[in-house]
């Protein structure tokens, strides 16, 4: 892994845009989901082989549940149909896989996936995939302050280590596809440095040229954290 601190260690992406992907060529948004993972599969590979070691993917959020109950059901059924052809994929390639969010509200198979990607590819030390399923930056701080409950004095660094992301850096990056200029309730508490790229491209068009782009611009920024250039 590379530590050159002009260099991302951790990039944080808002998959959005397949249904318009979609919709754009009469097709149901069942199939820009479909794509959507394809993309995954693909910018994984190429995080992960320019000596990034965090990549953080918003899969599916706590206002998500919202959407009609079809496409709801298919989003779940992509997720558990992910996990079960990558667990092993990703332990040869030496990626930990962990899914952040309230998983304990889905089905008992997928649970025992979470589990299983956790168990097989806990520190295997050739990068890190989270994917954020039923994850929400709201639900996220509310369940780390309950869990700090009854501590006094708590302090910044007590509240990071109690995210999901506990142990993690922050993300250098967050990239939203789609067009849309917001952050729809992501990494709330993690992003309060992470230099924003918002992207027109719909997320199953996203490409390696594009990421590399947005790399070499993050390297060329000065990112004074509050103070001044030196
Ligand atoms: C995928 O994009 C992200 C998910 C919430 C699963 P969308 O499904 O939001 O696609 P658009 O924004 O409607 O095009
Ligand atoms: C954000 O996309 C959530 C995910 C990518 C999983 P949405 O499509 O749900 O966000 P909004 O509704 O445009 O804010
Ligand atoms: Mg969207």
């Amino acid at each position: 892994m590379k530590s050159d601190a002009r260099y991302p260690s951790h990039i944080a992406i808002i998959m959005d845009g397949n249904g318009r992907w979609a919709k754009n060529r009469h097709m149901p948004r069942s199939l820009g989901h479909r794509e959507g993972v394809k993309t995954i599969d693909r910018i994984a590979d190429a995080v992960f082989s320019r000596g990034i070691g965090y990549l953080t993917l918003f899969a599916f959020s706590t206002e998500n549940w919202g959407r009609p109950e079809s496409e709801v059901s298919g989003l779940l059924g992509l997720f558990k149909k992910y996990l079960k052809k990558n667990i092993p994929i990703l332990t040869r390639k030496n990626i930990s896989l962990n899914v952040l969010g309230d998983v304990s509200v889905l089905d008992e198979e997928t649970v025992a996936l979470v589990s299983d990607a956790y168990e097989k590819t806990h520190g295997l030390g050739g990068g890190v995939l989270n994917i954020c399923f039923n994850y929400g930056g709201r639900a996220e701080i509310v369940r780390a302050v309950n869990s700090l409950s009854g501590k006094t004095e708590i302090t910044e660094q007590d509240i990071s280590e109690v995210l999901y992301t506990g142990g993690m850096p922050d993300p250098d990056i967050i990239v939203r596809t789609g067009g849309e200029h917001r952050i729809s309730n992501f990494l709330l508490y993690q992003s309060a440095y992470s230099e924003i790229y918002f992207v027109d491209t719909l997320w199953p068009d996203f490409s390696e040229a594009e990421l590399d782009k947005i790399i070499a611009d993050y390297s060329a920024t000065d990112r004074r954290f509050g103070k001044i250039s030196e």
